[in-house]
């Protein structure tokens, strides 16, 4: 699988964002971060259905959900999902996680889990059989701008390695402290999807273009 990008949106400025959207369309960025989060399950509060609803009129690049919630599966239709989206729970969800992906496929989204920096792989292996794909949050989920936990290639690699041992599809998602510098870094990992934020992109809008055409070039 080539290296894919999905861009995060709760990191992009409000500003012109029709003319960002056209611009990530020509660049051929692969989907866009939904990040939602109930204020619970992470402290901050972010991004929310009218918001998605409006992205959905406005583009048709693929959406990338990623639901850091409680009680996931109560939320799963309130999204406008379509064939090809990504919506990706927690397994620190709790019992509910498996529940949430069996849901998410129903739905036609490709389903994936999240782990965050202190859930070890082998938590997890019981589900794989169960995902499209798994996310390896490289952050503590909640903040964007924040700097990579020590120890996350190696969760990349444990996780690649799983899934060439069982012969088995699952892509690998990254998320936090994502850049140009360190994508082809995490890409040798086993990385396949990179989630982007300020950490490529920066915070000023003119050099977004620039930033995803570093991206895909290194
Ligand atoms: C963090 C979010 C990330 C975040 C990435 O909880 O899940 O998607 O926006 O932002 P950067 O690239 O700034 O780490
Ligand atoms: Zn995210």
């Amino acid at each position: 699988m080539s290296r894919q990008l999905s861009v995060s949106m709760m990191c992009i400025d409000f500003g012109n964002l029709s003319d960002v959207l056209d611009m990530f369309r020509e660049e051929h960025v692969d989907y866009l971060h939904i990040d939602i989060m109930d204020g619970h399950f992470v402290p901050n509060i972010m991004l929310g259905v009218s918001y998605v609803d409006w992205l959905r009129k406005v583009t048709d690049i693929p959406l990338d959900y990623h639901l850091m919630v409680e009680d996931p599966v109560s939320k799963l239709d309130w999204f406008p999902v379509r064939k090809g989206d990504i919506m990706t729970v927690h397994a620190e969800s709790g019992w509910n996680a498996l529940s949430a992906l069996i849901h998410i496929r129903k739905l036609g989204a490709k389903a994936v889990l999240a782990i965050s920096p202190q859930t070890p792989v082998s938590s997890v292996i019981h589900l794989l059989n169960y995902v499209d794909g798994v996310c390896i949050m490289l952050v503590i989920p909640g903040y964007s701008g924040q700097t990579m936990i020590l120890g996350m290639e190696d969760k990349i690699k444990e996780l690649a390695k799983y899934r060439d041992e069982k012969n088995m599809k699952y892509f690998i998602e990254v998320d936090g402290h994502v850049s140009e510098k360190n994508a082809r870094e995490l890409e040798d990992c086993g990385a396949d999807i990179f989630v982007a934020g300020t950490s490529l992109l920066g915070r000023a809008p003119k050099n977004y273009r620039d930033k995803i055409r570093a991206f895909y070039s290194t």
